[in-house]
């Protein structure tokens, strides 16, 4: 394979970012656009200067000439297109979250295994460049041991578009921690190195969106729903095999004092890192009473391309190791599965 040529399932929002971010890669082409609404569809192909459009997902996928599917639609059809794809031989980039349940996740991933097709979950905040600075020096084992964690992501009002698909529970599965959540989770969890959790206790809310309020206003489906039956707030403890203990705490809509406030911060022995920015805490001998904040940190991204897509071309075509495995997103669904239900029984889940 020279080049990579992809098919997008889904028109909407994300996929014309998406769009930009692909065609940076100059070994990449986007062919075909899909996207049950027509309209976006043509959008999306218009902008991009791409002649192939469609509303059925299966025209698309019998193309010989496409290599690869970027899928980005609700979450409940994530699972099955991506089966779909990868059994009509298209390597698949699907977007988070992975799926409604860990039990889709891993028939995915067994689809993934039979037909041969690469697999991945398309973790963008795993790509930053302050993200990837960290995860640099982390791996080096300079943080010391990483007991404790914090990943939260605080929105005021930024729930989507309200009577849309984000905030009905059959088509998204969960709220604000499927939607932003599991973007730091993930991230913690793999700044950490560490995907080996062992028991989850969470919890979830609705306070905004059910009353109407609390919109942000992202993504551009119609409003056709009146239910509002996802959680607004969310807040998890996951205990790691290790010891070390993962706090997450996400809201798409709550009073508090920032429209926006999001960071990963890693507790080690020998030093501690946050990650938007990225900065490292540390003493620089025990006894030295100055504390040291570093604010530039130096490191060199693991990644120098910093972009999911690059990456997933650069695998297909290089073997550039893939960031995002399907095994660690199958861990970050069981903890969401997790939280759901811990939410339902009120009790801790072992998993
Ligand atoms: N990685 C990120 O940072 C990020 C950001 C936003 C959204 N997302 C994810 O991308 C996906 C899409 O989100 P969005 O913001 O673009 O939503 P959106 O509401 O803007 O667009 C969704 C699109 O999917 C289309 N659609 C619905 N069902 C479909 C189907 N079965 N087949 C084909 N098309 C279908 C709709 O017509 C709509 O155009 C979601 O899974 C979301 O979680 C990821």
């Amino acid at each position: 394979m020279k080049e990579v040529r992809f098919g997008f399932i889904g028109s909407g929002k994300i996929s014309h970012f998406s769009a930009e971010s692909l065609l940076k890669h100059e070994h990449a082409r986007l062919v075909a656009t899909q996207d049950l609404n027509k309209a976006r569809a043509d959008e999306l192909a218009d902008k991009f200067d791409i002649t192939h459009r469609y509303t059925e997902s299966s025209e698309l996928f019998a193309r010989p000439d496409i290599d690869a599917v970027y899928i980005a639609v609700p979450n409940k059809f994530h699972a099955a297109l991506a089966i779909d794809a990868m059994r009509a031989g298209k390597h698949v980039l699907l977007e988070k979250p992975f799926a409604m349940s860990a039990a889709e996740a891993e028939e995915v991933i067994r689809v993934s295994k039979e037909t041969g097709r690469v697999f991945t979950v398309g973790m963008n905040q795993r790509f930053n460049e302050d993200s990837q600075k960290i995860k640099a020096i982390a791996k080096t084992g300079a943080l010391g041991e990483i007991y404790y964690a914090k990943a939260y992501w605080f929105r005021r009002e930024g729930i989507p578009k309200l009577g849309t698909w984000f905030g009905n529970k059959a088509l998204a599965g969960a709220g604000a921690i499927n939607d932003i959540g599991v973007h730091l989770l993930d991230l913690c969890l793999h700044a950490m190195d560490n995907f080996e959790p062992v028991s989850v206790f969470g919890t979830t809310y609705t306070k905004f969106g059910n009353r109407g309020l609390g919109e942000g206003g992202w993504g551009i489906s119609d409003a056709t729903e009146s239910t509002f039956d996802v959680d607004d707030l969310a807040s998890a403890m996951i205990k790691m095999r290790n010891g070390a203990t993962v706090c997450l705490e996400v809201s798409w809509a709550a009073h508090i004092a920032d429209a926006n406030r999001m960071d990963v911060e890693l507790f080690g022995t020998e030093m501690g890192a946050s990650l938007y920015p990225a900065k490292l805490y540390k003493r620089s001998d025990p006894h030295n009473a100055d504390y040291q904040v570093i604010e530039n940190v130096a490191a060199k991204p693991a990644l120098e391309h910093c972009d999911r897509f690059h990456n997933f071309v650069n695998h297909l075509l290089h073997d550039e190791p893939l960031l995002v495995t399907a095994q660690e997103a199958l861990v970050v669904q069981k903890i969401l599965d997790a939280v759901a239900e811990s939410t339902r029984t009120g009790k801790s889940v072992d998993l």
